[in-house]
């Protein structure tokens, strides 16, 4: 197996993260620990088991039919990679840079809200395990962890960025911006996919919205603007923190679209309190509101549709990124994700025109399996599988990723059911 005398891997610039298949092979396997299975499949099915009814309804949920979450996965499964042989891959770097940051790999952890759910240790442990692995991490607005606890779970200049939902209430609007670059958040992604959650029918037949029970407020019970909210209309959120809670999520997911018209005024907001730091859409999937992002002079856009939760029967992201990388992937910062489920698929957006690529549901089940440990597990083993594609397929460095590895079949779209996937 690896050997870990390689003289090579003093060499590399990025650690030998394949050798982590190693670790697994050695270690006892007595099904307490990591090792477990990281297979898309078996991680999802080991995470219902553990997990509450209410909070595997929540993180296995999608719009409607499920119909956008399958086109996500037969996207990736019509584009096929080309494997090189006999390429010195030896010193292979899996490293980038992101607004600056140069970080381990293309892969950052998607704003996922309400981790409680899934672990107890919630956020900070999911923080902590980024801020180690050097990859960058994104605290929802729908957190159910206090930005300042996130912030330094994933320690001091660890990369991490602020997802925003946005209310309808520039003073809240501010005070969060300015908790979030305060506590080291350095990049503002805006989420506009979201002005309320998607129809989920599993959701809604089993009345399961957690932040009408009293969790997931904890970046509004944390803010001052937010509290004094709360008192202007007499509720005490020391003492009411249920009816508290449900304020926020309704100041937050309110159900009231914003429009183009109010982006400026958010840009210039973020770049007065960073100092220009830069600020991203999340949510994009059309070569029009790419091109408006373009005009409006946003820093990057997340190609992305919520792993498929919001609009049931549209477009897979990986179709939308190609399109939308070929009309302004020169003019603007593309990022991407749903429906990732392992390195190959993160090799392929990338060999689309993606330049850095989020994964969600992949931490969360790890989370949910193993809190800590188990998010480290799902993650290591995802950079152990980026290593040791690279290893074997024959290439050096994210720069080796582009159209002409990828062979693509516009026919074998599968109709295999969603779960196979
Ligand atoms: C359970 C769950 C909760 C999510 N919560 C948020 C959120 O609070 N904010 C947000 O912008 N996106 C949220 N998303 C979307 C993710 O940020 C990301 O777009 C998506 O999960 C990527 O797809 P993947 O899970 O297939 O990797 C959530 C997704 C899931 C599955």
């Amino acid at each position: 197996m690896s050997d870990p005398t390689n003289p090579h891997i003093q060499n590399r610039t990025t650690p030998q993260w394949g050798l982590y298949q190693r670790e697994n092979f050695w270690k006892p396997n007595e099904g307490q620990t990591p090792p477990f299975n990281t297979d898309p499949r078996k991680l999802e099915e080991r995470a219902k088991e553990r997990l509450s009814e209410g909070g595997w309804y929540y993180a296995s949920s999608n719009a409607g039919m499920s119909t956008t979450h399958l086109a996500n996965r037969q996207a990736f499964f019509r584009h096929r990679i080309i494997p090189r042989q006999l390429i010195d891959t030896n010193s292979r770097d899996t490293s980038t840079t992101i607004f600056g940051h140069r970080v381990a790999a293309p892969i950052g952890f998607a704003p996922i809200g309400i981790n409680k759910i899934y672990h107890a240790s919630g956020e900070a442990a999911v923080a902590k395990v980024a801020g180690e692995l050097q990859l960058p991490y994104c605290l929802s607005t729908a957190g159910s962890t206090a930005i300042e606890k996130v912030g330094a779970a994933n320690g001091p200049g660890s990369p991490r960025f602020f997802q925003l939902y946005m209310p309808h209430d520039d003073e809240l609007t501010t005070s969060l911006l300015t908790r979030a670059w305060e506590s080291g958040f350095d990049a503002l992604i805006l989420t506009t996919d979201t002005w309320q959650l998607g129809w989920r029918h599993d959701d809604v037949a089993h009345s399961n919205y957690a932040f009408y029970r009293g969790f997931g407020a904890d970046l509004g019970l944390s803010d001052p603007v937010f509290r004094r909210r709360c008192t202007e209309v007499g509720i005490d959120p020391d003492k009411d923190p249920v009816v508290a809670s449900a304020k926020w999520i309704d100041s937050i997911w309110h159900g009231r679209a914003w429009s183009w018209e109010k982006i400026p005024w958010l840009m210039e907001q973020w770049r007065r309190i960073s100092g220009g730091r830069p600020f991203v859409i999340k949510g994009i999937q059309s070569v029009a509101d790419a091109h408006k992002c373009v005009e409006y002079g946003v820093d990057g856009i997340v190609v992305s549709n919520h792993a498929g939760r919001q609009v049931d029967g549209a477009i897979a992201s990986l179709d939308a990124l190609e399109k939308i990388v070929d009309a302004f992937g020169d003019q603007i910062y593309v990022m991407f994700d749903s429906g990732v489920r392992g390195a190959s698929d993160i090799v392929k957006a990338l060999a689309l025109g993606a330049k850095f690529v989020f994964v969600g549901r992949l931490w969360v089940w790890g989370l949910s399996i193993m809190g800590e440990d188990g998010v480290r597990h799902v993650m290591k083993s995802l950079l152990a599988d980026l290593d040791i594609f690279m290893g074997v397929a024959g290439f050096n460095g994210v720069k080796d990723f582009d159209r002409n590895i990828l062979e693509s079949d516009p026919k074998s779209y599968t109709l295999l059911p969603e779960r196979e996937l």
